[in-house]
């Protein structure tokens, strides 16, 4: 069987401190996981702990060019807890974290794309936030949002959803995009 690689992308939201849930549900279905972080994400992660659990580096930045790749290609890629930055920078096609070079490229590329963000309401009003949502959805990224995934939290609020945040709908969503019928 072919090797599934997915990369899990993760952003600074209190939400990377769970991400190591998200590689274990991905691990249990049979997919290699690597884990890349924003630079800001790397305050909220326990690396080592992901290093371990995946068995590859956490990168977070750019290789040094004329480097080899250290991660295998992706097969698709899961953001989570994809924050209001990331996902508006993603929409406007910026490049200036290893994350998003990954997933604006991955456009692209037509891999599977899902984005489950973590995100508040306030944040959520602001009119860009709509615009990115609806260009990202047009070039078929899946934005996890509402019933589908996440509903934008009350501000200052946003830990006591943590325990029930549903990365197993970004899973479910992603293998949809990479079941043999697509
Ligand atoms: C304690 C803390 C909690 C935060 N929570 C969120 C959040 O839930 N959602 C969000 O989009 N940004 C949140 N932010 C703001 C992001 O960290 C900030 O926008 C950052 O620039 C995002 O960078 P990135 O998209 O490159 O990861 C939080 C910041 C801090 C310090």
């Amino acid at each position: 069987m072919t090797e599934r690689v997915l990369y899990v992308i993760t952003c600074a939201t209190p939400a990377a401190r769970d991400v190591g849930k998200l590689v274990d549900l991905a691990q249990g279905r049979g997919w290699t996981v690597c884990v890349v972080a924003t630079p800001r994400a790397l305050r909220f992660i326990d690396r080592a702990a992901l290093e371990q659990q995946t068995g590859y580096p956490v990168r977070s930045d750019y290789k040094e060019p004329g480097t080899p790749d250290v991660l295998p290609p992706a097969t698709a890629m899961i953001v989570g807890g994809a924050s209001f930055n990331t996902i508006n920078k993603w929409a406007a096609g910026i490049a200036d974290t290893l994350a998003l070079g990954l997933i604006t490229e991955g456009i692209g590329l037509g891999l599977p794309l899902v984005a489950l963000p973590f995100l508040n309401s306030a944040q959520a009003a602001h009119p860009a936030f709509g615009r990115s949502v609806k260009e990202l959805h047009d070039v078929g990224v899946r934005v996890l949002l509402g019933s589908e995934g996440y509903e934008p939290h009350i501000p200052h609020q946003g830990s006591k959803h943590l325990p029930n945040y549903p990365w197993e709908l970004a899973l479910d969503a992603v293998e949809v995009g990479t079941s043999d019928e697509n």
